[in-house]
């Protein structure tokens, strides 16, 4: 069994943007800049925007963090984001979800100028993508696609079976490994709450990427030897012997799995830094798409 190891690959990959960042300033280019607006505190996506901003310091980017308070009223949340699409200072930007009931999130996605959209929500960036156009692909796929590919998996013909069915997550993924391209051209199962035989579906599966939120779902008697596996499951488990008091546990039971797979994500330690570093090479994208 070969770990994708997450934490080296994106280590490798923040420091091919810092060495890009900096070539552009030493060549006069302004540092690459991401906003992240994060409303309420929600202890999930204070954890995230933090690690957002971090990376962004590792590479030499700006970051300015717009912290908002969860009664903020949907007009309010607009107007900030009016605020961010026109200051020329920054390069791109995300609205971390979820966002509290009073806000239709739809609403704030779509009002977010696309060529700003780093986390590739806009629909006119997933439009773009289905029709394999140039434009923002969202980081967690975009992150699983490029650990595959640094890692050389076999993709072509193989039978890929993607579980959750997640506009962030799950629809893009499957579309991106369908694209007639590498990583890509594999044959697509995309499952959900309705799908049936799913265990018949998992162990036919080459390639399985798990993203349903539930905790050790994907068992050991559910796969075949020598699957690869993408777990892309972060739930947040009580764990009082832990500082934080809680432990992360993925989609996968990590234990039994491995036994049986060739290539296989850990959790933590696989797709979330990934996802932080493809958020970063969105953003520098952004940032040349203007020089
Ligand atoms: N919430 C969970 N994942 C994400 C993400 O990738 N971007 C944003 N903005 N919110 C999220």
């Amino acid at each position: 069994m070969i770990l994708l190891d997450g934490i080296k690959t994106s280590q490798d990959l923040r420091n091919e943007i810092a060495e890009e960042v900096e070539h552009i300033v030493k060549n006069g280019g302004k540092r690459p800049h991401l906003a992240a607006v994060l409303v309420g505190n929600n202890g999930a996506s204070v954890t995230y925007v933090n690690a957002k901003i971090k990376a962004c310091e590792e590479v030499g980017f700006k970051s300015t963090l717009v912290k908002l308070s969860d009664t903020i009223s949907e007009g309010e949340l607009l107007a900030e984001v009016k605020k961010l699409n026109e200051d020329p200072e920054i390069d791109g930007f995300i609205v971390q979800l979820p966002l509290p009931v009073q806000i239709d999130e739809k609403k704030i996605i779509l009002a977010i100028r696309p060529d700003k959209d780093v986390d590739g929500f806009h629909p006119e960036n997933v439009g773009r993508m289905a029709l394999g156009m140039s434009g923002f692909v969202p980081a967690t796929p975009a992150g699983i696609i490029e650990l595959l590919d640094r890692y050389n998996i076999e993709t072509g013909g193989k039978h890929c079976v993607v579980l959750g069915r997640s506009h962030i997550v799950g629809q893009p993924i499957a579309m991106l490994m369908a694209r007639n391209t590498y990583p890509g051209n594999s044959t697509v199962t995309l499952c959900h709450s309705h799908t049936r035989n799913l265990t018949d579906i998992i162990r036919s599966a080459d390639i399985l990427i798990a993203a349903v939120g539930r905790p050790n779902f994907v068992t050991a008697d559910m796969v075949k030897d020598g699957v690869v596996v993408v777990d892309v499951g972060i739930t947040r488990i009580v764990d009082k012997t832990k500082k934080s008091g809680y432990r992360i546990v993925g989609d996968v039971d990590f234990n039994g799995v491995s036994q049986k797979a060739a290539f296989i994500t850990p959790v933590p330690g696989g797709v979330g830094p990934m996802t932080i570093v493809s958020l970063l090479k969105n953003t520098l994208k952004a940032a040349r798409g203007k020089s």
